[in-house]
């Protein structure tokens, strides 16, 4: 197993961004078909929906006034 593998996967919710993801895991598409991500150390998931390469971020938000106030909220406090 790499280094890499064996470290948890971290997502961070970037600022006025997409989700920043590092570690390894898999991404799957509706179908359940697996996304080709070998040799991506980070991956960039976008989230403000403006992106010409969904799922992944292209960086279009920059180009937006797509803002974000990530705040981390646990389960039993959003309910
Ligand atoms: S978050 Fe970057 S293009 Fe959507």
């Amino acid at each position: 197993m790499s280094d890499q593998a064996s470290r948890p996967v971290t997502v961070k919710a970037v600022q006025d961004g997409p989700l920043q993801i590092k570690g390894s895991f898999r991404l799957l598409d509706p179908t359940g078909e697996e996304y080709d991500l070998e040799g991506r150390r980070v991956v960039l998931l976008c989230r403000c929906g403006r992106s010409g390469d969904q799922p992944f971020c292209d960086a279009s938000h920059r180009a937006t006034d797509f803002r974000s106030d990530d705040r981390p909220v646990c389960a039993a406090d959003a309910g």
